[in-house]
């Protein structure tokens, strides 16, 4: 508990697109800070790996550090903000050595959360700080502390939504404007929502994955799962698909769904193919959305900004005020041993309707050769597009199925995959309803 009176101390490492942003807002909210929460703040250390790169903000050399770890030796600081952004190396030594140091930590960190947050909130719990990470999932949206206190007293069964912000501009962005998923990422990054110098971990699927892992141990109280489950991006979504799907009224989205399915966990991020009707199928550009569906509170959604600097700081403020406002609170909700380990539901048995497209050599017995192979494995045609392509002599061939399990699915499919002159297998993409 920090006392009143007294000058609370921040470090701050990571001076990204985040560090520096939260830097500048720490500065310039001092005083309302002190009006709403009655303590007042001083940034004491800031560190980062390259003191002269251009930044968006000025900060004062005076409190730069080199090495970060120094900072422990040489100040007294009572929070520090990770902002770095690894699942471990600096990252995890810097926020293990503070909250061994009985500092305070708060974090926007997904992949460090995801990868060590059992660990580390055992670690916090043992020192008797708090450990913070609202920032860590779907940026702006206080979906953490939502679940944490807000719904504390629901049994939440199903946590779903848009995750990651990178995807949804890119998604939408491309279905709006017509642009290439190259230009488009350029973009994302130049607004600061692709995660810094790897956008691949946006585009695969792993930064929703993170956040997912988290929502499910905070939804379930239970330990952060290690499982192998689905976990796909959106590489492989071309704009032919996202013309197609919005032709058939659908709209492609990357979704992250963690629920209980027989008193088993099952979690997964993919793209997936949403009707233009329903909410989530509105959930455009930066904007990530978290459905949870609980007992007895029935379904909530929150949505908001996921990404980017702005809504990223506005979550990292809260958790500062959480601290600042008094209150030692469990990392997870519960406390660590009360947590507990859950079985995971086999992907195998996973059901969806699939959306296939193929380009083919428009030729007799071409579409009976899918049609034979998807009734092999009693695998039901919902919707079949056939549209030729007079010019090259070929076809697209749309065909939308009725649920099938994943396992069955790769069976039939499989044969597929060696695309050839006459058929080629190009997309496969889930459909969430
Ligand atoms: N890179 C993330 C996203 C933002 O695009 O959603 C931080 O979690």
């Amino acid at each position: 508990m920090i006392e009143m009176n007294k000058i609370v101390k921040i470090g701050i490492i990571g001076l990204g697109q985040i560090g520096i942003y939260l830097y500048n807002e720490l500065n310039i909210k001092k005083k309302e800070i002190e009006k709403k929460t009655g303590k007042r703040i001083k940034i004491v250390a800031i560190s980062a790996k390259n003191k002269n790169k251009k930044r968006r903000f000025k900060f004062s050399k005076k409190i730069f550090y080199k090495n970060p770890l120094q900072i422990f030796k040489n100040e007294n600081i009572d929070i520090l903000f990770e902002c770095v952004g690894l699942s471990d190396g600096i990252s995890k030594k810097v926020v293990e050595t503070a909250l061994k140091n009985k500092i305070n930590v708060i974090t926007p960190n997904k992949a460090l959360i995801a990868k060590h947050g059992d660990y580390l909130a055992k670690l916090a719990e043992k020192n008797n700080v708090c450990l913070e990470f609202e920032a860590s999932v779907a940026g702006g949206i206080p979906i953490v502390r939502t679940i944490k206190e807000g719904l504390a007293t629901n049994k939440i069964n199903k946590v779903y939504g848009i995750l990651n912000g990178t995807t949804n501009y890119i998604l939408s962005e491309m279905e709006n404007n017509n642009e290439s998923f190259k230009r488009v990422l350029q973009k994302a990054q130049k607004l600061g929502y692709a995660e810094p110098g790897n956008p691949k971990l946006d585009l695969n699927g792993f930064d929703a994955f993170a956040k997912i892992r988290i929502l499910s141990s905070l939804s379930f109280n239970t330990k952060i799962s290690k499982a192998n489950c689905i976990m796909e991006g959106i590489e492989n979504i071309k704009l032919e698909d996202i013309k197609i799907a919005s032709q058939l009224g659908l709209r492609v989205k990357l979704l992250g769904i963690s629920e209980i399915i027989n008193n088993q966990l099952f979690e997964t991020v993919h793209p997936c193919l949403v009707s233009k009707k329903t909410y989530i199928g509105n959930v455009n550009g930066v904007m990530n959305a978290v459905i949870t569906e609980g007992k007895p509170v029935g379904e909530s959604i929150l949505q908001g900004e996921g990404a980017g600097p702005g809504p990223t700081s506005s979550s990292l403020l809260s958790d500062l005020f959480s601290i600042l406002r008094g209150n030692i609170k469990y990392p997870f909700g519960i406390e660590s041993v009360k947590r507990k380990k859950i079985t995971i539901f086999n992907k195998n048995n996973y059901k969806n309707s699939l959306y296939l497209r193929f380009i083919v050599k428009d030729k007799q017995g071409v579409l009976s050769s899918i049609t034979n192979r998807l009734a092999k494995y009693k695998i039901s045609v919902k919707r079949i597009i056939q549209t030729p392509d007079k010019a090259n002599k070929e076809a697209t061939i749309i065909i939308i199925t009725h649920k099938t399990s994943e396992i069955n699915a790769n069976k039939c499919l499989s044969i597929f995959k060696n695309n050839n002159n006459t058929l080629k297998f190009l997309t496969l993409i889930r459909l969430y309803n």
